[in-house]
């Protein structure tokens, strides 16, 4: 992505589903002249979440813009922006927010602000080029320059999306940010402790798992499309398959906002189980969600 748009980049390559060399990263933080440093918060392909905090602070001590994506954790896992020197935060409406598919969430720092302001080479997008919407929208007081004096969109937005993300956000907010964050861990740990319950395994290193997906090996005599189509044809439950070297060998189930919930989970569970079951991958139904059903009422009580 950023060599479309004419950067240079070092794709720092770590094993998928395991924690990242931070040792690695500071090298070339050290050794190279590094404009922005760039991660994925929550690995949605992996199921695994990457130390934002430590990275920001590599960023911050050698000089380096740091651009986080928190498409899949906003709203779901905590993410700090200022405190972990994120200049640059990326998410979007439709995961752990809530809201609807279509629009992009950011929030930028004054560094990030100043190095857009002082790019030699001019941005060639219009909707996309962020100067406009701090010219034009953001408030004086936010540091907004409203060179039209008063308010304005630079283009027309998509209005409904952005009612349905308020609403949205009064819900996160009327739930609580910690008991938000706490329900989506309890639901993760119920479904990975489910799965592993019928002799599953989970992809990433369990201390790294992600609170919003949940990352499956898939089992010996069975395949992805067996248990994904077996799954939505047979109980209308839709979960998603592995994604480039992953494809094939895993199988992803999603627990973002309102689908962090027993309501969903178990009987994601239960079809997963029936399927198995059917493919004689497990001679018994019931345990997963048993297992499940278990951790979330002791979490709930606590
Ligand atoms: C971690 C991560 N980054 C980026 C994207 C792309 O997000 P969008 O579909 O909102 O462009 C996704 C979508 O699944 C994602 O999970």
């Amino acid at each position: 992505m950023c060599e479309i748009y004419g950067a240079q980049s070092i794709n720092l390559e770590f094993e998928w589903g395991k924690s990242i060399d931070l040792e690695r990263v500071k090298e070339v933080l050290e050794n190279e002249d590094v404009k922005v440093l760039t991660a994925v918060h929550n690995e949605t392909s992996t199921g695994a979440v990457n130390p934002i905090k430590e990275l920001g602070e590599l960023a911050k001590e050698y000089g380096a813009l740091f651009v986080v994506d928190a498409i899949s954790s906003l709203g779901g896992i905590e993410v700090k922006v200022d405190e972990w020197n994120i200049d640059v935060c990326i998410s979007s409406s439709q995961k752990c927010l809530g809201g609807l598919y279509g629009l992009s969430i950011l929030s930028i720092s004054d560094a990030a602000w100043e190095a857009m302001e002082n790019r030699k080479v001019k941005p060639r997008s219009y909707a996309y080029d962020l100067l406009k919407w701090k010219m034009r929208w953001i408030p004086k007081e936010e540091g907004g320059l409203l060179v039209m004096g008063r308010r304005s969109y630079p283009l027309p937005p998509p209005t409904h999306l952005i009612y349905a993300l308020n609403e949205a956000c009064k819900m996160i907010l009327e739930e609580g940010l910690n008991q938000r964050f706490k329900r989506h861990q309890t639901i993760a740990y119920a479904t990975r402790e489910g799965v592993k319950s019928i002799g599953l395994e989970i992809f990433p290193d369990e201390e790294i798992a992600s609170s919003t997906v949940t990352v499956i090996k898939v089992p010996k005599g069975v395949s992805d499309s067996d248990i994904v189509d077996g799954m939505l044809k047979e109980h209308k439950i839709m979960i998603a398959k592995g994604l480039r070297r992953l494809k094939g060998k895993v199988i992803r189930i999603g627990h973002m906002a309102n689908t962090a919930d027993q309501n969903h989970i178990i009987p994601t569970l239960a079809a997963l189980e029936d399927v198995l079951y059917k493919f004689k991958v497990i001679s018994e139904k019931g345990i997963a969600v048993e297992t499940a059903l278990n951790i979330i009422e002791k979490q709930l009580e606590i």
